[in-house]
């Protein structure tokens, strides 16, 4: 029997998959449900720094009057949402006596505010780790990309300065210059980083000249992006590496840890299935360990990073030129 154990942000897990924020982890029994069905450890589904702003008494005080993140909520909703910190720090305090894989929180960062000090909270209500969920859509024009950048130092400094939990960061491949970018968060002083979140994006019914969701279940061709940047950044950055978006089966497990990555997390392909879709998952790595003789994840981790390969250029070729060009493509 192979071993499927590792460690990831210095937390011990019992195999590398590890099922990422959801609605499936948003209640007791649903992570109950996850660690039946064999994950190494769960993200709950994240709570949202809106919530944790509306948590606090004076909340208007400390959200600039100019702040257009605001007029996306009506009172109702600041009425509603302001015990979710409260039930969070529940949610993670019941899970925790529940299971005994490790539990990581998420929070949802969208803006940079006071809310980091709420991380604190988490912490005390027993989160083994903090994953937070970092992303804006960059449409600002009077914003450059530097003072983009810099809201993610802020909030990482900030929240590191205020837990003792190790803290990954879970990140879009939206910036300008990504490598150096994942290579500079790396060294922050966090423990991971995950590669890629996923996002809601609008799609139009030419029809009813509408604007309508599209699935907000990713496919299994989407994992190719964040493939290429764990394998490409695994051996140069600071911190370890979870890979995310588009890991549906074992062999998709299977190529981010060959390209380095130290855990996945998997969503899309438990609500698709079901969350023992894991134990599948796990049997398809096992069968491929044992087929090549390795014993556990070490052994074979990495080995296909660029820094690794003896064809590194082959991990940054883009274009398919020869396809264009009319030849058959065959590299
Ligand atoms: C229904 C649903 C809810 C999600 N909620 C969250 C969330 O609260 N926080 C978060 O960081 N990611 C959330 N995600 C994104 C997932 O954690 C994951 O990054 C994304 O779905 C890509 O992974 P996948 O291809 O395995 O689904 C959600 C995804 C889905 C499908």
């Amino acid at each position: 029997m192979a071993d499927l154990s590792t460690t990831f942000m210095g937390l011990k897990l019992k195999n590398p998959i590890i099922a990422g924020s959801s609605a499936l982890s948003s209640s007791v029994a649903g992570v109950k449900k996850l660690e039946e069905g064999g994950a190494g450890a769960v993200v709950l589904k994240s709570i949202f720094e809106e919530e944790i702003i509306h948590e606090m008494d004076d909340l208007m005080k400390d959200v600039p009057e100019t702040s257009r993140y605001i007029e996306r909520f009506d009172y109702h909703d600041l009425v509603v949402r302001r015990d979710q910190l409260e039930k969070y720090t529940t949610l993670i305090k019941e899970a925790k006596e529940s299971v005994s894989i490790p539990i990581i929180a998420s929070i949802n960062c969208s803006f940079s505010y006071e809310w980091t000090d709420y991380a604190k909270r988490l912490e005390t209500a027993g989160a083994d780790a903090l994953e937070l969920n970092m992303f804006f859509l960059p449409t600002e024009q009077n914003r450059s990309s530097e003072e983009m950048e810099q809201v993610y130092f802020k909030i990482i400094e900030k929240v590191l300065a205020s837990v003792s939990i190790p803290v990954s960061l879970k990140i879009s491949h939206y910036f300008t210059n990504l490598g150096p970018m994942i290579q500079k968060l790396s060294a922050t002083g966090i423990s991971g980083l995950v590669l890629f979140n996923r996002f809601y994006s609008p799609d139009f019914d030419i029809e009813k000249l509408k604007v309508v969701q599209t699935s907000v279940i990713s496919s299994a061709a989407e994992m190719v992006t964040s493939l290429r940047w764990v394998a490409m950044m695994s051996q140069k950055v600071a911190c370890e590496l979870a890979a995310s978006t588009g890991i549906h089966d074992g062999e998709a497990v299977i190529k981010q840890l060959l390209a380095g990555a130290q855990t996945v997390q998997v969503v899309s392909a438990l609500y698709q299935h079901s969350p023992n879709h894991i134990r599948t998952l796990l049997e398809e790595l096992e069968t491929w360990m044992s087929r090549h003789s390795y014993e556990k994840l070490e052994n074979f981790r990495g080995k296909l990073s660029q820094d690794k390969s003896t064809d590194p250029a082959i991990y940054e070729r883009v274009q398919f030129m020869k396809y264009f060009g009319g030849q058959k493509e065959t590299t």
